[in-house]
């Protein structure tokens, strides 16, 4: 199982080093062998002795250059960051970033051999419409997505089911993850309101790789948990 903690906008450098340090302790003498990831916030990107994979949730499809406020891969390079998060919803909302930067971003990684996360998910008003509408939508995020990558990783988190304590049901992840199998044969996360709470019946669902994790992967103890389940 692939266990990724998305941190978004939260913890500092320091605080960030300290989980990690908590983390990498309860992984190692668990022996561990599940694949687990931590995306930082980029001003906490460093170099860690851990069994963990650091990436980063976000960078510019460029080595360096004028693009005020963005990071390349000479900085991701600096700390041999090789995993990057791609098409989160909150990019693709909050940030406006279109299929198309998307898809540029994607080609660009990819030629550099990035891990890529590649994150779907449709709105509510669109699982509204039903499976099929919800398909149709899914299967045009990966416009100009070379889903035949070896390093793809998919995430799939319902925009309506992220931060809202709201995790889509079992039913609604057995299906639109079937469905997804179909058309792309890599490993498929789920994400959207898991925690300790409910993992045990998410990573149990067919067609479930693994977890992409917010809120509840913020707390080691916590993302332990899920990981230990
Ligand atoms: P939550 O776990 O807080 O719902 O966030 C999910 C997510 O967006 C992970 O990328």
């Amino acid at each position: 199982m692939i266990f990724a903690a998305n941190f978004k906008t939260n913890h500092t450098r320091k605080s960030t080093r300290e989980y990690l340090e908590v983390l990498t302790q309860k992984v190692v003498d668990s022996a561990c062998k599940d694949a687990v990831y931590v995306f930082p916030p980029a001003t906490a990107l460093d170099r860690f002795e851990t069994p963990i994979v650091i990436g980063a949730q976000n960078a510019y499809p460029t080595t360096n250059g004028a693009y005020t406020g963005e990071i390349g891969t000479e900085q991701l390079d600096e700390f041999g960051i090789k995993t990057i998060l791609i098409g989160h919803s909150e990019r693709r909302e909050i940030l406006h970033e279109s299929q198309e930067i998307v898809a540029e971003k994607f080609a660009f990684f990819k030629e550099r051999g990035f891990e890529i996360i590649y994150c779907i998910g449709e709105p509510l008003e669109v699982r509204e419409q039903g499976d099929e509408a919800v398909i149709e939508y899914l299967l045009a995020q990966f416009e100009g997505i070379d889903t035949s990558y070896e390093k793809l990783i998919v995430a799939y988190e319902p925009i309506w089911a992220i931060g809202t304590g709201r995790s889509a049901t079992v039913e609604e992840i057995a299906s639109t993850h079937k469905a997804l199998r179909q058309s792309v044969e890599k490993p498929l996360l789920y994400g959207g309101s898991a925690k300790p709470a409910n993992i045990r019946e998410i990573i149990g669902i067919d067609n479930v790789d693994g977890v992409l994790v917010g809120s509840a992967s913020l707390d080691p103890e916590s993302f332990f948990e899920m990981i230990s389940a």
